[in-house]
């Protein structure tokens, strides 16, 4: 997990976060062992702004990716992820464990169902 954390601070320094300055690197690992990372890139129209966490998994799912080990954020503070990422990765990646790093290198462990507990998704869609 040391190599994915890595990826998600290495990645942070890609945001582009013009408007709140708040940036956020994040990395997914794949089942078969890849890492794939994002950064939040913001819109001047502020609700078009892609937070880190989705530009990475819509990166591997781009990339031909459907199974997912684990996931790693980075932030100045240990910021946790936003709603809108949590049901995105409950809904690509299930119950994974999540990394979340600050600029001490604290590094907290939490997990999707932790984050989102009770969350809807496809099973209620049939
Ligand atoms: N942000 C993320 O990238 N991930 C999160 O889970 C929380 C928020 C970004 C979105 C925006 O660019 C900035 O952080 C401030 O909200």
């Amino acid at each position: 997990m040391e190599n994915l954390i890595a990826h998600a601070k290495s990645m942070r320094t890609l945001a582009h976060a013009p408007y709140s300055n708040y940036t956020v690197g994040a990395a997914v690992l794949t089942s078969d062992g890849e890492m794939i990372g994002g950064c939040n890139v913001e819109s001047s129209s502020y609700g078009l702004t892609c937070c880190a966490e989705r530009v990475a998994l819509y990166r591997a799912v781009a990339a031909g990716h459907s199974s997912f080990k684990a996931l790693a954020v980075a932030t100045e503070n240990g910021g946790s992820l936003c709603g809108a990422c949590r049901q995105v990765v409950w809904d690509l990646c299930g119950d994974i464990p999540i990394f979340i790093t600050d600029n001490q290198n604290n590094v907290k462990k939490t997990s999707t169902l932790q984050l989102l507990p009770e969350a809807f998704d496809q099973s209620k869609l049939k």
